[in-house]
């Protein structure tokens, strides 16, 4: 599977990684992502592109 862009530089976590567990767990902010995939929790500057991830899964 393609992995798409690396998103979160911190944690090594890929858009195809991110949107898959947004699909797969329902998730809704970006917290939750963050939970689910670790994507995030370090220095916070991927969270705008988390939260673009979301707004295109809805
Ligand atoms: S780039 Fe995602 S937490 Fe730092």
């Amino acid at each position: 599977m393609e992995k798409g862009k690396l998103i979160c530089t911190c944690m090594d976590v890929y858009e195809s990684e991110i949107t898959k567990s947004i699909k797969d767990n329902k998730l809704l902010t970006a917290e939750e992502v963050g939970d689910v995939t670790g994507a995030g929790t370090v220095c916070g500057e991927c969270i705008e592109d988390i939260e673009e991830l979301l707004r295109k899964s809805k």
